[in-house]
């Protein structure tokens, strides 16, 4: 069902101004969906419809099925939360606390369930410390951070966000769409508008490009980005990782699908012809030398222990320096580390205060090389327990990426998020354990 639907729909403002023009849009529900254009594309202006904040000047647009009308415009913008641009437009109340307490109050929520609410998404947003402080005085990633949890607060079905990730650092970005993900994990639709193509080709399940009011190409992100005069036309940039495995195709050495990730360009490397590799020399290697491949420390090391890979030493080298390997006969996948997903009971079920610490380090009792934590339950522990966390962005294909060069991995998420991890991880070769907390 979609969420949200516009047909043929024209914005003209009073001064003339054609900001949209015949936009034809869909979301449909538990979907993620990105809008990418330039500058006075017209992205804010159609963002606006979407809960009535402004009609259109032609075309319509229905929420749920439905027309917006005088009738349901309460019901629809309970339904339908939008996080402004600019915060300063959203944030007006005394404190950070009441801020975010002001869409739950207007639900008539009693006055427990208003504060439960609150705290639940100050927690959430890692924004517990702000509850006193006025948000005309906070810095514009805090001020950004409260804005959307004041959103999120009123719990609606679609959340709308008009570049949610502008003015936050790489932290802040990560933890805001680690939360967009999880709400959609929970079945929420999220349409966000963003500058960032990189952000967009791994994130979005449907991406719209906007130009001069209209939309001018829309679909998975995959058929978007692999057309490379849209991208140049539409004046966005290229996502990197679409770059790299360009410049890698043109060459022979990437194959298939346009990737979205670093984990999807690894897999476009055709291994069968990477017949030669580079390794470390683990000793002094003579061209012609059997050798054996490992992993160490996350590199491949050819070494003359009869472990591992076997290969051929194509030129030699002094230990440290880089050799050539011919003949590598044997599943270099196998010499991938581990991965074990722990469970952290998440915020409502306790969060990290539930967990018995001591099981934890029963679980990771030394084997374990690298950690990643996701989401704030995990994160709480990780400070509770005082281990050292490698990833806290991007976990799971950090996380598989890590496994990938030999460590032995170890990922704590909460709910949904366990979930997705436990589902990735699942979908490759690599050992896997999983422990609930
Ligand atoms: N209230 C208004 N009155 C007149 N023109 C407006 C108004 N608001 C926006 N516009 C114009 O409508 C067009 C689309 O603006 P909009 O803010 O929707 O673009 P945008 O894609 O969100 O841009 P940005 O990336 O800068 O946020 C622009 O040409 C802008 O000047
Ligand atoms: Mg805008």
């Amino acid at each position: 069902m979609n969420a949200i639907k516009t047909s043929g729909l024209d914005h003209t403002y009073a001064d003339g101004t054609i900001a949209l023009s015949g936009v034809d849009f869909e979301a449909d529900t538990g979907e993620k969906v990105a809008v990418l254009g330039p500058n006075g594309s017209g992205k804010t202006t159609l963002f606006y419809h979407f809960n009535g904040l402004i009609r259109p000047t032609g075309g319509e647009i229905k929420v749920f099925g439905e027309d917006i009308c005088e009738k349901n415009i309460d019901e629809v913008r309970r339904r339908v939360g939008i996080v402004f641009q600019y915060p300063d437009s959203q944030l007006f109340a005394p404190t950070v606390f009441e801020d975010i307490a002001f869409g739950p109050k207007n639900l008539g929520l009693a006055h427990q369930d208003i504060k439960e609410r609150v705290s639940y998404v100050m927690q959430r947003f890692d924004i517990e410390g702000l509850a006193r402080k006025n948000p005309a005085n906070l810095s514009e990633g805090q001020k950004k951070k409260a804005a959307i949890a004041g959103v999120v607060a009123m719990e609606p079905d679609v959340l709308v966000l008009d570049e949610p990730t502008s003015g936050l650092d790489a932290a802040g970005v990560t933890d805001t769409m680690e939360i967009l993900d999880e709400l959609n994990g929970e079945g929420k639709t999220i349409i966000i508008s963003t500058h960032d193509s990189d952000l967009a080709a791994a994130w979005a399940d449907r991406v719209y490009i906007l130009n001069k009011g209209k939309v001018i190409r829309s679909g998975h992100p995959r058929h978007i980005f692999a057309d490379e005069r849209l991208v140049s036309d539409a004046g966005l940039k290229y996502p990197v990782v679409i770059q790299t495995f360009r410049e890698f195709h043109a060459r022979g050495i990437s194959k298939g699908e346009v990737p979205l990730s670093v984990l999807d360009f690894m897999d476009s490397v055709g291994m069968e012809v990477m017949s030669i590799r580079c390794a470390i020399a683990g000793c002094d290697i003579s061209a012609g030398d059997e050798v054996c491949l490992e992993m160490n420390d996350g590199m491949l090391v050819a070494g003359k222990d009869p472990s591992g890979v076997a290969g051929k030493a194509v030129f030699g080298g002094r230990k440290g320096e880089d050799i050539a390997v011919k003949d590598v006969s044997g599943d270099l996948h196998a010499l991938a580390g581990s991965i074990t997903v722990i469970r952290v009971p998440g915020v409502m079920e306790g969060g990290s205060r539930a967990v018995n610490l001591e099981k934890v380090s029963s679980i990771i009792n030394g084997q374990v090389q690298k950690i990643g934590a996701m989401g704030t339950s995990a994160k709480v522990l990780m400070n509770r327990t005082g281990l050292k966390c490698d990833f806290e962005f991007d976990v799971i294909q950090s996380g598989i990426l890590a496994a990938l060069r030999g460590f032995n991995v170890t990922i704590f998420a909460s709910g949904g998020m366990a979930d997705r991890a436990i589902e990735k991880v699942k979908e490759r070769k690599i050992k896997f354990s999983c422990f609930e907390l």
